[in-house]
């Protein structure tokens, strides 16, 4: 993840980029830059490291100009060096941009031979060569601007600044944050309302789509079809951005939406999208050539778990076992001589998963930690540690870090079919290249919000819900069913789609809706045979799937949630995104305390 800053002002710009810099500095401390316009004209700054080897560079070489752009970079494509600093600039504009570029070679090629010079190996470099593309061929900046972005793939904010352009700073947003700070006869972008909080108090958050074109006196906001639009302006009062819901409601909402962001921030963690292979960080003596594997969590860490075992035994042909922390610490399990532990949890203070870890520490087994909280006791107490970058969570019902958990161990299933020799180069980029698709596939997968918001009104009135679905997908049901218990305090069961007909199937009834988690995958017929056994009995169906799916699902659906088509790899991650929102949406037509339920707490850690 990386943060963005852009100033439209009427002071000195380099200080106070930097000064809006620094408390950006967590979203990554890579390389940090700054452009400003001097006389009309782009001049840079970028260093290396730390922001405070920008400030030195800004100290012997002053950037004049009252606008610009700043960024802190946390890298993900191409190393952390100077030349790969933002912002990217030609003579005509400089960009800084926050998220992936899914479609950058295909466009880095066709620029190349257009007769654009590359300085850099970032994906972002082809945002600042394609708007002046635009731009050398007569476009005005706004124009020129809109015609990139809608070129671009993946997901990104995006700041624009603009040579000769004293009156204007563009923003684009899809997938990734951007806010606009509104000032007095002065303009702001932001990757966060933090970046903006030392010049203003008065904040909109860009939505799906959105362009802004700023002015010193006006904010001008084109949503995703182009048609102007209002945002709600937010006004904070100190530091009350930092813990602010933005445009959301909850902030289980709020998180629900950061996943394209969070997810794209976990999966850049843990692959070399240039070279299209996974790395791993030094993981302290943790073999990933073992022979077995023991994945162990609670709640949706379990399940997250849950969804890594079909990873491993798929990709990586490792037997793996995954348990309830609870129940494992009590049943003296039995490990492989050639095995390591695998911990997932969001907090890093969960007291089962904590005892887990130390039973196997005392049995001489070796611990990885998937965890969200930095220096938590699971972190610091597992031998190697795969964070998960879904920064923190306020909501009690686990959302973006569930999706963050499932990026991690999507790499560590990837890292260790190749330690185990189970894949070859070309498999591995090819899953590493749907990976890296995900984070737009599941900003695509949450317009489905109007659709879902429809069927929770009807799905609030239930009394009892179940969940269906198969193999990846059948943890996913589990988890769509403890989402809905957890905030509506609706009864929901989750089972795989085969096992319906061993006895669930007694429940099926008018009242009972069923929602089936189906991509049209390998195992899609097996789970329409289950579907039509529904119908057959009068259950009424909620089907998640795709538009291949719902083509063959057909009429004996009551309701189609589609989802995009996507490689059955990641499919698991996106389809987390809508059984997320029927949750969140049946809870607030129900009137729950959506982001603290009753009788539940944020972090468990008592047995
Ligand atoms: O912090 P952890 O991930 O270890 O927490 C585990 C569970 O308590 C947690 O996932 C719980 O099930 C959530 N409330 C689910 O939304």
């Amino acid at each position: 993840m990386c943060g963005i800053i852009g100033i439209l002002g009427n002071a000195p710009a380099a200080p106070r980029l930097v000064e809006a810099l620094r408390r950006l500095e967590y979203r990554g401390y890579d390389s940090a830059g700054v452009a400003t316009l001097e006389g009309g004209q782009i001049r840079r700054r970028r260093a290396a490291g730390k922001l405070a080897n920008l400030e030195r560079e800004l100290a012997e070489r002053p950037l004049a100009g009252s606008t610009g752009i700043g960024h802190t970079r946390w890298a993900t494509h191409g190393a952390p060096t100077t030349d790969n600093a933002h912002p990217h600039a030609s003579e005509k504009v400089a960009i800084v941009h926050n998220g992936i570029i899914e479609n950058f070679r295909p466009l880095r090629e066709e620029l190349i031979r257009a007769g654009h010079k590359f300085a850099s190996e970032t994906d972002s470099e082809v945002i600042a060569h394609l708007i002046t593309d635009y731009l050398d061929k007569g476009k005005p900046p706004e124009d020129a601007a809109i015609a990139a972005v809608r070129r671009l793939e993946g997901a990104f904010g995006i700041a624009m600044l603009f040579a000769g352009g004293d009156d204007i700073l563009i923003g684009a947003r899809k997938g990734s944050p951007l806010a606009v700070g509104l000032g007095d006869g002065e303009m702001y972008l932001g990757s966060d309302a933090i970046a903006v909080s030392p010049f203003t108090t008065r904040v909109m958050f860009l939505e799906e789509g959105d362009i802004a074109v700023l002015t010193h006196n006006s904010a001008k906001i084109l949503d995703a079809g182009g048609q102007a639009a209002e945002r709600q302006v937010h006004v904070f009062a100190g530091g009350a951005a930092a813990v602010e819901k933005g445009n959301h409601r909850h902030f289980m909402q709020k998180e629900i939406y950061e996943q394209p962001e969070t997810t794209g921030r976990t999966i850049t963690r843990y692959v070399n999208a240039y070279d299209e292979r996974v790395e791993m960080p030094d993981l302290d003596g943790v073999d990933l050539a073992a022979d077995s594997a023991i994945i162990i969590g609670c709640g949706t860490a379990h399940y997250a778990g849950r969804v890594a075992e079909y990873w491993l035994e798929q990709i990586a042909g490792v037997p793996v076992e995954t348990d309830i922390a609870s129940e494992f610490r009590y049943r003296k399990p039995a490990f492989g001589k050639n095995s390591f532990g695998v911990f997932v949890s969001q907090s890093g203070e969960t007291a089962d998963t904590l005892a887990a870890l130390r039973y196997c520490k005392e049995n001489k087994l070796k611990t990885l930690a998937v965890v969200n909280v930095p220096e938590s006791t699971i972190w610091r107490e597992a031998d190697a540690r795969l964070p998960t970058l879904a920064g923190p969570e306020i909501g009690v019902a686990s959302t973006k870090a569930f999706t963050a958990q499932l990026s991690a161990l999507a790499a560590l299933a990837i890292a260790v079919g190749r330690a185990r020799g189970a894949i070859d180069a070309k498999e591995e980029s090819r899953l590493v290249r749907a990976l890296m698709e995900t984070p737009r596939l599941i900003a695509d997968a949450l317009h489905a919000e109007p659709e879902i918001d429809a069927i929770a009104q009807e799905l609030s009135h239930a009394r009892d819900v179940l969940y269906l679905g198969r193999g990846a997908h059948y943890p996913i049901a589990l988890e769509g069913a403890l989402k809905l218990k957890e905030i509506s305090y609706i009864h929901a069961e989750g089972y795989a789609a085969g096992e319906l007909k061993h006895g669930p199937i007694a429940l099926i009834d008018e009242a009972t809706p069923v929602v089936v988690v189906a991509p049209h995958d390998a195992l899609f017929e097996k789970t329409l045979s289950n579907m039509q056994e529904v119908n057959a009995r009068g259950g009424r169906l909620i089907v998640i799937t795709d538009a291949a799916g719902a083509a063959e699902v057909g009429d004996i659906a009551s309701h189609i949630i589609l989802a995009p088509a996507c490689d059955p790899f990641v499919a698991p991650l996106v389809y987390s995104a809508p059984i997320q929102l029927l949750a969140y949406f049946t809870a607030v037509h129900k009137g729950t305390d959506v982001d603290q339920p009753r009788n539940l707490a944020k972090s468990v850690t008592v047995e």
